[in-house]
């Protein structure tokens, strides 16, 4: 039996230049959706699919994240002294275990793969996932525990993947499959990062959840050693490929939201504000309200 995924790597070390001038002191992953910061979602996500132990690759000007993390205990009080208890709560399910949580930097942005690389000594020899808080699944089930069943059942290593029109292929990276099996499950021959528009193997592409094993971690090494430039956690996934190790892609169940991008972070936040029992009436009938004006106006 495939050995349990429970530590879970985060890696927002990134610039974040597609927010500036916001992210030039706010991090990105701090941005909220409604009233939660994007990083919260991931969180829960990886808590619901049984990661206890979380790393977090930061850069310079992060701090505010290990600040959220921290318990505040001048608000708590505050809260408590006014009989504040449901926001209490609120406050108190973002509060983390002590040691659950490791921090570590990477001093340059020198691309994704590169970030997972620099958590290497807390990872280990074992299967580890990778979360990108940009991309936030609305799920029944959440998307990380849907992949750690069937990571159970098959092993190896493994990348969240979504349909994706055809014109759209050029912005992801795209898998070529063997072939589909049930669950969503398809063994990856080759990855192809950006394809020009015409040249995909095919229209799945990879989105920001995998359950990978430690070998990628040697390929990531290598990588390092080899290159200059930016270092993708694709390509380290490719290579298990060539060498002969399973790959496959999930595709989950769910919405995925790209928070990484204006058009997603946007959309986002209004089909979570619409999804929110306090907001719901409110913001719905605004939005009739503007809707077809902003279409009389065009
Ligand atoms: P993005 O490609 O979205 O880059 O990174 P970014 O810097 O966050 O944002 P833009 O494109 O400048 O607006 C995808 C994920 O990889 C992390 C980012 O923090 C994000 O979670 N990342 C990227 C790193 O941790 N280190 C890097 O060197 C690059």
């Amino acid at each position: 039996m495939t050995r349990k995924v429970t530590k879970a790597v985060f890696p927002v070390a990134g610039l974040g230049t597609r927010f500036l001038p916001a992210t030039k002191s706010v991090p990105k992953e701090i941005m909220t959706l409604v009233d939660r910061p994007l990083i919260q979602y991931a969180i829960d996500e990886a808590r619901a699919a049984g990661i206890t132990e979380f790393i977090f690759v930061t850069s310079r000007g992060k701090g505010a994240l290990e600040d959220y993390f921290d318990s505040a205990p001048e608000l708590e009080n505050a809260l408590r002294t006014k009989g504040k208890t449901q926001l209490l709560e609120t406050l108190e399910d973002t509060n983390m275990d002590s040691g659950a949580i490791a921090y570590i930097r990477q001093h340059k942005p020198m691309g994704l793969g590169h970030a997972v690389w620099c958590a290497r000594r807390m990872i280990g020899n074992e299967p580890f996932a990778v979360m990108l808080p940009d991309d936030v699944i609305a799920a029944d089930k959440p998307c990380l525990a849907q992949m750690i069943e069937a990571h159970q059942e098959i092993g190896g290593s493994m990348v969240a993947a979504m349909r994706v029109p055809e014109e759209k292929t050029s912005s992801y990276g795209i898998l070529d499959i063997e072939n589909e099996t049930v669950g969503g499950l398809a063994k990856v021959r080759g990855m192809v990062e950006k394809p020009s528009v015409g040249n995909a193997p095919s229209n799945l592409a990879v989105i920001g959840r995998y359950i990978l094993t430690p070998d990628v971690l040697n390929n990531l090494h290598e990588a390092k050693e080899g290159a200059g430039g930016e270092i993708q956690l694709t390509d380290a996934i490719a290579r298990e490929i060539d060498e002969g190790r399973p790959v496959h892609g999930f595709q989950f169940e769910g919405q995925r939201f790209d928070c990484g991008s204006k058009a997603g972070f946007l959309q986002a936040t209004v089909s979570f504000a619409l999804a929110r029992p306090d907001l719901q009436e409110e913001f719905y009938d605004y939005l009739n309200d503007i809707v077809p004006l902003a279409q009389a106006a065009e």
